[in-house]
């Protein structure tokens, strides 16, 4: 063994840019996702079989013409369920195939199940259900009218907001409406159920979730969870729509695979992906607000329905997530919150990155521009006078103390790098000037609470296994979606064993390694994950560091490892050696870990307490243009300071922070979901849904990262990413308003601009009165 120090410490991996674990292959095509897996011998493809009506009693399916099909081996129908016919949610209101009725267009009333997927799709449209139509509540206003909800509502009241809002100097109200969103994950939903012997099952599943996936396959087959072993390698996108959907094309291809004894692979064509499952929730909201002469909101009276669709599904912890975050960045001293779970029959709404956090922002921002606009103040000074205090005016509608707030020290650094002041002035000159074309300018700040609502969600597992070569394996409970998870947690556990990023392996993701993991959501998949991952790495280093002191008679703390070295006061040696060496001794070189958030705690009936651990904060400015004429938009600039606290990975996260903006974007404005008044998704491919491209990009958009660690005791120093900048894209629906009144100037006092979002060319006419 060299006595000789190391060189020179090489740099940590955490807080260094790495390249994305599986960018080469990705790039390269070599990445597989499910559909790439070789296929195993016999496997058949199923078909979902959709109603064409979008309420209604099903009277009988018949199949015949579809069984005639060629390549067809026959379908799969509720009678087919050996298990409970209910999926296993939380709700449990969610039939696995429509039986007796039918509740929205492209609801699966079965399978059809064939030798190739395309012979599956092609009988499955040949099979005609017998339906009775039924009157059909199609948005949330119709709903709310007939009191039709999947949950009971929520209220959420602080001080005496009648009283204040009576009091106050000015009152305005107003109604808004904010359409949903279609994940456009870039690998649609997709599951391969692979029965296995005596009664066991594996499922390759493109989940966020895959222990959810394992239980509720379970329960369909009438098996213990044990049974069932689910795996998921990475996801080509999920954002949300993976968290819990993912899971319906598990239990029918498991279904299939059980009736007809061989491998079944499901994969949704991305019409039926549109047709079969939920989006992002679209809200309407009727406010209230007071406010003083300098814009400082006295009182707030909100009802906000969420457009849920069929079933519950994740729609109360959403509907929750945009209660709490009504306040986005302002302290509200007398408000009251009303939110009601609308049940539609629709396909059933889910989770969106930001979770009913951008629904519950949009609104707060709109009214501040409202109020900004009716004032003749600037809309940031505005804001400004609202942000949360440190000292005082510090604790949210739902009683948490907002502890770590910078947004003060944010917002003004941010300010003064984009110019917002002087650009103000330069784009009122400059609309001046152009009669059609307008600017508008604008900065919006978020503040995004970190943590599961459902607080027994944050905990997590993971194995760390140090081979006798020293290469090590990590293998946690969170999924890759492209988010970088793997790549931090290499990261993570390669500093805490102090060997080099590349000597560490992230796996796939597998109920049977690391089980009952929550999903991979909320954005606080590195927190959780990450964390479980260091302390199973730090169990291993802690088993090597008392076999070395053993060695050089000295106390354990006195062990560094750093640069795949191992030093004592004594000796260095490699890590492998010391590797090699231990397991010679019998040393345990692989361990768990398990974490589970500190300080969490909320009641769920009142919705009080403290249900985030931490916030992220962020703020945008965006520069857009609008055509007053034809109602056509451009984002011009944008510059974004954001707070991840000590990047894990810097890359990682400004790409995180610009895929979130432009997805906000096209939230904001080209994305719009249109059914027509049958119910049924007209909008329901690329060729009419119209996600950000490239040339969407604004050729201006820079993005900085704040300096500081977060407060709280997290991995690293670190700070969620996943969904905070989602919200920043705020800052364009606002720009867009700035522009619009541009174009509207000469009433005194300014009207609202009542934009529905997204904002559409239509939708931005209309906002200009120029179209009804
Ligand atoms: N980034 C990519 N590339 N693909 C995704 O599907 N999902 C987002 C976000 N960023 C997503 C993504 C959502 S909705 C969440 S909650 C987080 O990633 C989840 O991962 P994390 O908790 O590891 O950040
Ligand atoms: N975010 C994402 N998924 C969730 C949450 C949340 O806050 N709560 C329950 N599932
Ligand atoms: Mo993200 S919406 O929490 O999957």
């Amino acid at each position: 063994m060299n006595v000789r120090p190391p060189l020179a410490a090489p740099a940590p991996a955490v807080g260094t840019s790495r390249i994305h674990e599986s960018a080469r292959a990705q790039v390269a095509g070599a990445a597989t996702y499910i559909d790439d897996i070789p296929e195993a011998r016999g496997t058949l493809h199923a078909a979902p079989i959709l109603s064409p009506v979008a309420h209604g009693r099903l009277r009988a399916v018949d199949t015949t013409a579809a069984l005639a099909a060629p390549g067809v081996r026959g379908v799969v129908l509720a009678a087919d369920i050996p298990g409970d016919p209910v999926l296993a949610t939380f709700v449990h209101d969610e039939p696995i195939f429509a039986k007796d009725s039918v509740q929205h267009v492209g609801q699966v009333i079965g399978l059809v199940v064939a030798d190739s997927a395309m012979a599956a799709r092609r009988a499955a449209r040949l099979v005609k259900p017998d339906i009775e139509p039924l009157p059909a509540l199609l948005d949330a206003r119709a709903a709310h009218a007939a009191q039709s909800y999947v949950l009971p509502p929520v209220v959420v009241r602080r001080g005496e907001p009648d009283t204040a809002l009576a009091a106050s100097g000015h009152v305005l109200e107003g109604q808004l409406e904010v359409g949903g969103q279609e994940h456009f994950y870039l690998e649609g939903q997709i599951a391969y159920a692979l029965p296995l012997e005596q009664g066991q099952w594996r499922i390759l599943s493109s989940t966020q979730h895959p222990g959810e996936v394992q239980h509720w396959v379970a329960h369909a087959l009438g098996l213990a969870n044990h049974a069932v072993t689910v795996e998921c390698r990475r996801m080509g996108g999920g954002f949300g729509g993976k968290e819990t959907q993912a899971g319906q094309m598990a239990v029918w291809a498991a279904l299939a695979a059980r009736k007809f004894r061989c491998p079944v692979k499901l994969r949704l064509d991305r019409d039926d992906d549109f047709m079969v499952t939920g989006k992002r929730h679209p809200f309407s909201y009727d406010w209230q607000v007071g406010f003083n002469d300098q814009g400082l909101i006295t009182a707030l009276k909100l009802t906000m329905l969420a457009h849920c669709g069929f079933s519950a599904d994740l729609s109360g912890p959403v509907a929750d997530r945009a209660i709490f975050h009504t306040d986005n960045a302002y302290f509200l001293s007398d408000v009251e919150i009303a939110s009601y779970r609308c049940k539609t029959n629709t396909q059933s709404h889910t989770a969106f990155r930001g979770f009913g956090g951008p629904q519950g922002v949009i609104v707060i921002e709109a009214i501040l521009g409202d109020i900004a606009r009716h004032l003749g103040l600037d809309p940031l000074d505005v804001r400004r006078r609202n942000l949360y205090g440190v000292e005082d005016r510090n604790v949210t509608h739902y009683q948490m103390k907002v502890e770590d707030n910078i947004l003060d020290p944010l917002i003004t650094r941010l300010e003064a790098d984009c110019g917002y002041r002087h650009r103000r002035e330069a784009l009122g000159a400059w609309n001046a000037r152009s009669p059609v074309i307008k600017r508008g300018l604008a900065i919006t700040p978020v503040k995004f609470g970190i943590s599961f609502t459902a607080t027994l969600f944050n905990q997590a597992g993971a194995l760390v296994h140090v081979y006798t070569d020293g290469s090590v394996q990590v293998n946690h409970g969170g999924t890759e979606m492209g988010q970088g998870l793997n790549t931090k947690v290499a990261a993570i556990v390669a500093d805490e064993l102090g060997v080099p990023f590349e000597r560490v392996l992230s796996t796939a993701s597998d109920t049977s390694k690391v089980p009952n993991a929550s999903a991979t959501a909320a954005s606080s998949g590195t927190d959780l994950n990450g964390r479980a991952a260091q302390y199973a790495a730090r169990n291993v280093r802690d088993n090597l560091a008392s076999f070395v002191c053993g060695l050089d008679g000295c106390g354990a703390g006195a062990i560094r490892f750093v640069g795949g070295q191992v030093i004592s006061p004594k000796t260095v040696r490699s890590f492998d050696a010391v590797v090699k060496e231990a397991y010679a001794n019998r040393i345990q070189l692989w361990s768990d870990g398990f974490y589970r958030t500190p300080k969490i705690h909320y009641d769920k009936a009142t919705l009080t307490g403290r249900p985030f651990y931490y916030f992220s904060y962020g703020a945008a400015c965006s520069e857009v243009v609008i055509d007053t004429l034809t109602g056509e938009s451009r984002v011009l600039k944008v510059d974004i300071l954001h707070d991840v606290g000590h990047s894990i990975n810097p890359a990682i996260d400004v790409g995180q922070i610009e895929g979130g903006f432009v997805q906000g974007m096209g939230w904001l404005t080209t994305e719009q979901l249109v059914w027509n008044d049958k119910g049924y998704l007209s909008t329901h491919a690329p060729s009419t849904y119209k996600i950000p491209a490239t040339g969407d990009i604004p050729e201006h958009f820079k993005v900085a990262l704040w300096p500081e660690a977060n407060r709280e005791d997290n991995v690293g120093g670190s700070k969620a990413v996943g969904e905070p900048p989602f919200m920043l894209a705020i800052s364009v629906y606002e720009a867009l308003r700035n522009a619009i009144a541009a174009g509207r100037s000469g009433e005194a006092p300014a009207k609202p601009v009542v934009l529905t979002a997204p904002a559409t060319a239509e939708n931005v006419l209309r906002a200009l009165g120029r179209l009804s």
